[in-house]
């Protein structure tokens, strides 16, 4: 992956980066909250030797001092003097738990000792440090007094007293804050790489073109308005979605040159991938070019067209092809100029024999023989049939693909499903490509290049000559 693909990636997944640095800030905000404040109160011991009076002297009692400064600070931190300075001070701790709220620290090459105690008290930080250094004064001079002699070999003083402190030194916010967003954006990027690995969803142009061994002809975009409103009006309309509809009714030119499709399968792999809402609009598109255009409801089990177009339902295909009506009678102009209805008609209770009879085969001719575009709604591929059945008696299939969602292994058997009844694919779709994110760039992309030519499948293979299309105004 290079750097490039690197910031796509995030980008498609700054959610996901987010969150983790937005739990990251979190738990360091609770730690630090929860972490019971410590003061530090600090003195300065400074070591002296009863030096002679020469400069050796002087120079060698000041060697004698830096040496024992290292011990010294050993002994600060030791039991005994913990214990002594709990017993001036009457605390009630154990030596061990002083021994650890104690610091103390030779400075190199000199006779000081900074002694530094953690308290949550900041008064009693401030006692205890006093305390333990007058107590090690004492004990120093008790253990540097030779036996009969009066004055000790060394001698400690102390330099500084401990004062109150004003702030507490721990918990550390800002340092607590710093490294738990640090740690957010590692782990963020790390999720979001680890997620986008294992993620099987096709979104990338490429991906789906290997998978469906065909060319991608539509890229539509995420539009909310849409799940209000199904049908764009295209009058003057040149929102993005729109324009991604004219521009998968200019590539539907380029399918199959040889042998235009005029009766077109919508269909995809599960539900829920906007065939419905795709087959409206791809036939708007179609009728804003002046074309004559019939949009069927061929999902007899959950068919949506006229609850999308305001119509009625209960007369349409199912009640053609079963003798109750007439096409003509069945057939409903939609308010959209140019585009006329065949909804579903009643529920059957066998709609893949009725898709499947040579009654529902002469009414899609009789409407190819009328209209210039046949364009047919249909049900998942890997739900029931009724799709497959159709696709296998139209000129063409456009598998729609909802971008970042369908699997791939699901596209491979809705394909696999269409190949096994010989049904014509000429391209897919993808719907619903967010704003940003890989899909969109891939199909700007696309944009600028000319199709890929789509592989030939089923009865209708294209040879590359240029057979306009007729009826075609764009
Ligand atoms: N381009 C789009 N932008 C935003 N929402 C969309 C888009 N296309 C479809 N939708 C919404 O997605 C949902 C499913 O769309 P639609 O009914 O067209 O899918 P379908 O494949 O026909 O579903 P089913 O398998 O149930 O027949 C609907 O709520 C619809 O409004
Ligand atoms: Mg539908």
């Amino acid at each position: 992956m290079n750097l490039q693909e690197y910031v796509k990636l995030l980008r498609s997944r700054w959610i996901t980066v987010a969150v983790t640095i937005l739990v990251a800030l979190a738990a360091a905000a609770t730690y630090t909250f929860l972490t019971t404040p410590l003061y530090q109160a600090s003195t300065r011991l400074f070591v002296s030797t009863s030096a002679g009076g020469s400069v050796s002297e002087t120079y060698q009692g000041n060697r004698f001092s830096q040496d024992r400064v290292v011990s010294y600070a050993e002994l600060l931190k030791g039991e005994t003097l913990a214990r002594r300075t709990i017993d001036k001070l009457g605390l009630d701790m154990r030596p061990a738990e002083l021994q650890s709220a104690i610091k103390a620290k030779a400075k190199l090459d000199t006779v000081l000792i900074n002694v530094d105690v953690l308290d949550p008290s900041p008064v009693q930080a401030r006692d205890i440090a006093n305390a333990l250094s007058d107590e090690f004064v004492n004990m120093v001079r008790e253990l540097e007094t030779p036996e009969g002699a009066t004055t000790p070999d060394s001698r400690v003083v102390v330099e500084q007293r401990a004062s109150i402190p004003e702030k507490p030194v721990v918990p550390r916010t800002a340092r607590n804050m710093g490294l738990g967003l640090l740690v957010g954006i590692a782990l963020g990027i790390a999720l979001a790489v680890a997620r986008d690995m294992l993620d099987n969803t096709v979104k990338k142009r490429e991906q789906l073109e290997d998978l469906t061994g065909t060319g991608l002809v539509g890229s539509i975009p995420l539009d909310k308005e849409r799940r209000k409103q199904p049908a764009i009006s295209f009058d003057n309309d040149n929102s993005a979605i729109a324009e991604a509809f004219r521009k998968l009714r200019t590539n539907l030119h380029f399918l199959s040159v040889d042998n235009p499709p005029r009766v077109l399968v919508l269909t995809s792999s599960v539900p829920s991938e906007g065939k419905s809402t795709t087959t409206i609009n791809v036939a708007l598109a179609l009728a804003e070019a002046g074309n004559n255009v019939v949009i069927v409801d061929g999902d007899l089990r959950r068919p949506t067209l006229h609850k999308y177009l305001d119509l009625v339902g209960a007369v349409g295909f199912s009640t053609v092809l079963s003798g109750a009506t007439t096409l003509n009678e069945a057939l409903q102009k939609s308010r959209f100029s140019g585009l006329t209805v065949l909804t579903s008609g009643a529920v059957p209770p066998n709609p893949s024999e009725l898709l499947a009879s040579q009654a529902a085969k002469s009414l899609l001719a009789e409407l190819r023989a009328e209209f210039d575009y046949v364009i047919v709604d249909s049900t998942p591929l890997l739900a029931v049939t009724d799709a497959a059945i159709l696709a296998a008696g139209a000129d063409g299939v456009l598998l729609m693909v909802r971008s970042g969602h369908t699997k791939s292994e699901q596209i491979g058997h809705a394909v696999a499903n269409l190949e096994s009844v010989g049904a014509p694919l000429l391209g897919a779709v993808f719907t619903m490509v967010p704003a940003s994110g890989s899909a969109a760039y891939s199909y700007s992309y696309y944009g600028e290049s000319s199709p890929r030519q789509p592989a030939a499948r089923g009865k209708h293979s294209s040879t590359g000559q240029t057979n306009p299309t007729p009826h075609e105004g764009d």
